[in-house]
């Protein structure tokens, strides 16, 4: 039965990386939204995830291991969205890997980490999009949302772009050209493309960062939520505006402000 609190009742949705942390987040909200929903990850436990979710959402959630950076792993993962649930409405281009990267390093191993960043956290999201949309256009529309990184708002203070991950920021800084390429292009088919742009989020990657895996006292008292970035996300699902890239900061209103001016799009 249709209820007016679930706001995506009806729709359709694949999350990449959605095993655990910010992934897992968005997957859940979705779900809570009444979305079906297909959760992958190169994560098996990625099954399990989906099949608790799935006990409380009244739509169908699906769960399946899979690696976005293999074309193969990705049209499977599309062909099994449309035919459980028919088309595909949102696509939430999650998954992400980082490394520490230096630009002294050796040939062989910046070639090496420029395949194991740049494969999923751009060619992924490049195929997966590319396999996702010809069902939107389908469907008369639908939502990219693109997890970037605060690292691609410079405007935004002096701590962005630190040194030694140099190849994670590029990827970012790549999928600023998607966002607004495919923004444009694809408004004519009512597909909104955008990108959500956080600082520190709790999650296994930022906390891999730190010893132990304990975030710092300092961190622990301002960092974001995976439910508060994913709140975001419906804010942008429902709002309607495409090509932004959009900021949310530790410490700030999780927010999605006003419609920036295009050429602010990209600032912050
Ligand atoms: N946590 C943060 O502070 C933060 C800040 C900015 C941006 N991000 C971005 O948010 C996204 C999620 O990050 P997170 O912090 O939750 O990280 P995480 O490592 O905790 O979760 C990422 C998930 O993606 C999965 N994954 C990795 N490579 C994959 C592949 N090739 N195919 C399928 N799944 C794959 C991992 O197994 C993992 O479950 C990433 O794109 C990351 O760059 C995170």
């Amino acid at each position: 039965m249709s209820s007016p609190d679930r706001f995506l009742e009806g729709k359709s949705a694949i999350v990449s990386g959605a095993a655990r942390g910010l992934g897992e987040g968005f997957a859940r909200r979705l779900a809570e939204e009444g979305a079906n929903v297909l959760m992958f990850d190169v994560l098996p436990e990625v099954e399990t995830l989906a099949s608790d979710i799935a006990a409380s959402a009244s739509g169908t959630i699906a769960g399946c291991t899979a690696d976005v950076s293999k074309r193969g792993d990705v049209e499977a993962v599309v062909n099994l969205a449309v035919a459980e649930f028919g088309g595909i409405d949102i696509l939430v281009n999650n998954a992400g890997t980082w490394k520490e990267t230096l630009v002294d390093s050796s040939w062989e191993e910046a070639l090496a980490d420029w395949d194991f960043i740049m494969d999923t956290n751009v060619k992924g999201l490049l195929m997966l999009s590319r396999a996702c949309v010809p069902h939107m256009q389908a469907r008369g529309g639908g939502d990219i949302v693109n997890i970037s990184s605060y690292y691609v708002l410079p405007a935004r203070g002096t701590g962005t772009n630190p040194p030694r991950t140099d190849l994670y920021s590029a990827s970012k800084w790549a999928i600023n050209g998607f966002t607004d390429a495919w923004s444009k292009y694809l408004a004519k088919d009512n597909i909104r493309v955008n990108a959500l742009c956080m600082g520190a989020t709790d999650s296994p990657m930022l906390r891999g960062l730190y010893p132990d895996n304990e975030l710092p006292a300092a961190m622990a008292e301002v960092v974001m939520t995976p439910g508060q970035i994913a709140g975001l996300m419906m804010d942008l699902l429902k709002d309607g505006r495409t090509g932004e890239n959009v900021g949310a900061w530790v410490g700030e209103p999780i927010e999605l402000g006003p419609v920036k001016e295009p050429h602010k799009r990209i600032t912050g």
